[in-house]
């Protein structure tokens, strides 16, 4: 089967330049060899070209909102495009912003899907809720039903409907929620798996209850959207907004062995590696090579080996 890349090299999501490197710096990790590696075809679509708008005031203290509105809008009609060609889809960010246009963009094709959401963080705030403002923080409120009385009109964004249910979601690896965010997680009822609960259950069984969630009514695509800052800041410290105590190695490509066990992954979101944050290039490069790792991991390549269907031994 065959495997797209989307280039998403967009920044305005947050305050911080650089992330808009992010696709570069992953391919340059080796990307493309590693799937081809894995027997896909791969087509790499390139990079989208995003534009800043000239005029672009804050909305309350939201900065560049028709900028991130223009980007995701473009992001979510080619990832309609290259999931309705048949491909299963990664895109490369930029910031987590992004998600809004991916999302989007595969449920034009896959309206039942669900959203596996990995993140130090539940990027859930409303403009009324956000203490930053920046809209990287605020994707999956711009993409659930269930909070859209409490969404103002954003300026940049009639182009998109809310679309998802809360019970279409689940977070995993979260550990700085700010309490806007918290009362929005426990008032919706939305399932999420601390790193606290991570401590206690294991991160077998909080992918088993997660799937299970998600799947047990009925088989659905999974849209898997990977903050790379759910991992340790020591494994993945080029990143705009690192909170310690993060996933281990094991247990983010645990996550996603099991994900792609469900044979069920559609689109995956690999977005927050900021090139310029690395305090030396082998900090860079330990952020990069992370992402490949999970990409392919996500996409099949396992720890325990494996081989075509009917060899024999030489
Ligand atoms: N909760 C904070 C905010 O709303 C941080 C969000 C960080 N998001 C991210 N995608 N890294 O600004
Ligand atoms: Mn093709
Ligand atoms: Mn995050
Ligand atoms: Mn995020």
């Amino acid at each position: 089967h065959s495997v797209a890349i989307l280039g998403a090299p967009f920044s305005k999501g947050q305050k911080r330049r650089g992330v808009e490197h992010g696709p570069k710096a992953i391919r340059d990790a080796g990307l493309v060899e590693r799937l081809s590696n894995l027997d896909y075809a791969v087509h790499d679509f390139g990079d989208l070209t995003f534009k800043h708008l000239e005029k672009d005031e804050h909305f309350m203290h939201v900065p560049f909102p028709r900028t991130v509105g223009r980007a995701n809008q473009l992001l979510s009609g080619a990832m309609s495009g290259a999931v309705g060609a048949g491909h299963t889809c990664i895109m490369l960010g930029g910031d987590h912003s992004l998600a809004i246009g991916s999302v989007d963009g595969h449920a034009q094709q896959c309206p039942d899907l669900c959203l596996i959401w990995v993140d130090a963080h539940a990027d859930i705030n409303t403009p009324l809720t956000s203490p930053s403002g920046n809209l990287h923080g605020q994707s999956v409120a711009f993409l659930l039903k269930d909070l859209q009385n409490k969404m103002p009109q954003v300026p940049g964004f009639s182009w998109m409907k809310p679309f998802l249910s809360a019970r279409d979601l689940v977070y995993i690896g979260l550990r700085d929620v700010d309490p806007g965010e918290h009362i929005i997680l426990k008032t919706l009822g939305i399932q999420y798996f601390s790193m606290r609960d991570i401590d206690r259950m294991g991160i077998q069984r909080v992918m088993e209850v997660t799937l299970d969630h998600l799947l047990a009514r009925k088989q659905r695509p999974i849209h898997l959207s990977f903050d790379i800052d759910a991992f340790d800041p020591s494994l993945a410290p080029a990143t705009g907004t690192p909170v310690n105590g993060g996933l281990t190695y094991r247990e983010g490509i645990y996550v996603t062995e099991e994900i792609h066990n469900t044979g069920l992954l559609s689109v995956m979101d690999v977005v927050e590696v900021n090139p310029t944050l690395g305090a030396t290039p082998e900090a860079l490069e330990a952020t990069t090579s992370l992402a490949v790792d999970v990409i392919a991991s996500a996409l099949g390549q396992t720890r325990e080996g494996a081989h075509i269907a009917f060899p024999k031994i030489p």
